[in-house]
């Protein structure tokens, strides 16, 4: 019964969420299919990480999977070797991003804005959830000795990604070696030696700088502006991102206090990186119910850090079949699943619940004729 409510929910979700993240132009229709049919994504299976970075992302965005269309959501599976494993500095100039790390050790972090470019940062074991807000360049690093796997949501269909490096280093054609060497300050034969002459192998050339080069940290800081200021929406919080309070007495400067999406945001500058964290959802949890599932929610309420993000994610565990036998969940062990949703705050509507169980019942002449 459950599983059915929950299938049925998460689809009233998506058209909610459709409706209320509509872009222009606005779809006018639910969802828009295109003409392939989804793939099995082989999601479960490890990637081979033997590249540069030792590290490798699958994703399921609206390339691999059309029906994603308009829906304003997405996903990856991200691989790491073990002993250093990097997914290096990026930001996804259209969406923020709630990673949920499930084998492994990862260390990740993320950088804000100009002025400050304080580096927000923090160590995630199996089960450890992280957000990266919109339009920030972050990064994960294997510092464990075994493999490392997490998968992420991105708020968007369509992502995109800009590899710092790549993009700095490694453009086609090349940015000027002069104006590299004012930006960052450094010797304009450093950047002549390090520039490809044709624009080959970016990858190999901008891990030998990002070992290299702190003063990339002003590159980033530069495009983290670039990108918060591209994706800006309405209405905008005009900044970072809104960790939310609760208590507007630990807000720091009272006189810049916003109010965005019911919640007051805490002054950029004292965030820390548990507003971007939360702990636990590796851990089964009680199926034993009439339903026999169980939905844990990891939202605003559990990540401060989320407000105005535009993404959530649940844990979804299922009894095995025979326990209480749901005509939908059709396995004899335990099952778990993982969902992104396209708001902070998805909301759930089920409907058995909000049919028959309002309070103020419906009126049942309006049932029956429904
Ligand atoms: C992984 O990729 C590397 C480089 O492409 C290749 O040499 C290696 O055989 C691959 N390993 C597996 C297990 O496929
Ligand atoms: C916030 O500060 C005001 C005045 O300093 C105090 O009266 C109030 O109790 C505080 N609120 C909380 C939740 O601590
Ligand atoms: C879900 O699991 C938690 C933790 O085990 C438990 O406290 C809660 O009562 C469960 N909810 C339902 C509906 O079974
Ligand atoms: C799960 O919940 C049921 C019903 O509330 C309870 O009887 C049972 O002891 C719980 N199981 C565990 C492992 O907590």
């Amino acid at each position: 019964m459950e599983a059915l409510q929950i299938i049925v929910a998460i689809f009233i979700l998506a058209l909610a969420s459709s409706l209320t993240f509509a872009s222009d132009p606005s779809p006018l229709q639910y969802f828009c299919v295109a003409i392939n049919d989804p793939k099995g994504s082989g999601l479960h299976i490890r990637k081979n990480t033997s590249n540069i970075f030792g590290s490798t992302v699958t994703p399921v965005n609206v390339a691999q999977m059309p029906g994603l269309h308009t829906l304003g959501i997405s996903m990856v599976r991200i691989d790491y070797a073990p002993n250093g494993g990097l997914n290096p500095p990026h930001t996804h100039p259209r969406a923020s991003e709630i990673l949920v790390v499930l084998e492994g050790t990862l260390h990740v972090g993320f950088i804000t804005s100009n002025p400050d470019n304080r580096l927000i940062f923090k160590v995630l074991y199996p089960g450890d959830v992280f957000v990266f807000p919109v339009g920030l360049i972050h990064f994960q690093y294997n510092i464990g000795n075994t493999y490392a796997v997490a998968f992420a949501g991105l708020s968007s269909e369509n992502p995109g990604v800009i590899t710092i490096a790549n993009a700095v280093f490694g453009s086609n054609p090349s940015i000027n070696a002069d104006i590299l060497a004012k930006a960052f300050n450094l010797d304009r034969k450093m950047f002549l030696n390090l520039l490809p002459s044709n624009s080959e192998q970016p990858a190999k050339l901008t891990y030998i700088i990002m070992k290299g080069i702190r003063s990339i940290l002003i590159a980033f800081g530069l495009f983290a502006f670039a990108c918060s200021s591209a994706s800006a929406y309405d209405p905008s919080p005009l900044q970072d991102f809104c960790v939310a309070i609760k208590d507007i007495n630990n807000s720091g400067t009272h006189s810049r206090l916003l109010f965005v999406n019911g919640k007051f945001c805490k002054d950029p500058k004292l965030a820390v990186a548990e507003d971007f964290f939360f702990s636990g959802p590796n851990r089964p949890v009680n199926t034993s119910n009439p339903v026999g599932s169980n939905v844990t929610m990891i939202n605003v309420d559990q990540i401060p850090g989320h407000n105005t993000l535009g993404i959530s994610l649940v844990r979804i565990d299922y009894a095995p079949y025979g326990v209480n036998p749901p005509p939908f969940y059709i396995g004899k062990t335990a099952a778990v699943t993982f969902a992104g949703l396209s708001s902070q705050n998805a909301g759930v509507i089920t409907i058995a619940n909000s049919v028959f169980g309002s309070n103020r019942p419906i009126n049942p002449d309006v049932l029956a004729k429904a």
